[in-house]
């Protein structure tokens, strides 16, 4: 009998737990997979000291848990970040913030030495964009990078929506910014992408996870949990 996509994602998200010492902060991605991996912190017989969360839903899932959640600015560095993705690329390059969280989840990935991406293996892609790539802007800039988008970068360009609510007023996220969802992009070199979409004004974090790429990923499939190691 085949697996669920809800249960491929549990089963990376639980086995992600093997990666993390009990007694010690550990970061906190945002998404159905990355809940999963918090069930199975909580479930951990030796309990972790606490966590550095991604996101308002993460922290509230954390605290349910009866897991602390430390401010970012508590900690130093982390052994480890557990998030999930949109899309991994075969160099273990991801585009994220189909939840909208990206910018605190590419902090806390920064933070870590070790990143483990879990994902069911639907996102696994040969090139990165096909999802539509999450783009946290300031509102006054959304204009002009819309126009950027379209007149295209690094040989790839794309329609840029902003994304709304189910009230259908311009979706905020936990920063207070809004989100262009980027459509029709193919990146094909995504350090050089994400650096280019970086510099432009108004822009606070490309979806593109290059500089913070997955150091493994569990992918679950058919047969199990798949690692990768990049
Ligand atoms: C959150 O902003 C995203 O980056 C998530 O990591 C991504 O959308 C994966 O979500 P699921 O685990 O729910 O598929």
């Amino acid at each position: 009998m085949s697996l669920t996509q809800d249960e491929l994602k549990a089963k990376v998200g639980r086995a992600a737990v093997a990666y993390v010492e009990p007694g010690t902060v550990v970061g906190v991605g945002t998404g159905s997979t990355a809940a999963h991996f918090i069930a199975g912190l909580a479930a951990m017989s030796e309990p972790v000291a606490g966590a550095v969360s991604s996101s308002e839903e993460s922290t509230r899932l954390l605290r349910e848990a009866g897991i602390p959640v430390l401010d970012a600015n508590e900690v130093e560095r982390l052994d480890v970040y557990v998030d999930g993705a949109d899309e991994v690329d075969p160099r273990g390059y991801l585009l994220k913030g189909g939840g909208g969280a990206l910018t605190r989840e590419k902090i806390t990935a920064a933070l870590a030495d070790t990143f483990v991406c879990v994902v069911d293996s639907s996102k696994e892609v040969d090139v990165l964009g096909d999802f539509g790539l999450p783009v946290e802007v300031v509102p006054m800039a959304a204009g002009a990078i819309t126009r950027r988008f379209a007149a295209g970068l690094l040989g790839t360009a794309g329609e840029a929506r902003l994304r709304r609510g189910e009230d259908g007023e311009p979706y905020v996220t936990d920063n207070g910014q809004h989100i262009l969802d980027v459509h029709g992009l193919a990146i094909a070199d995504p350090l050089a992408f994400e650096d280019e979409v970086n510099s432009w004004p108004g822009v606070v974090t490309v979806g593109v996870f290059a500089h913070q790429k997955a150091t493994v990923a569990l992918v679950g499939d058919a047969s199990g949990v798949r690692t990768i190691t990049y």
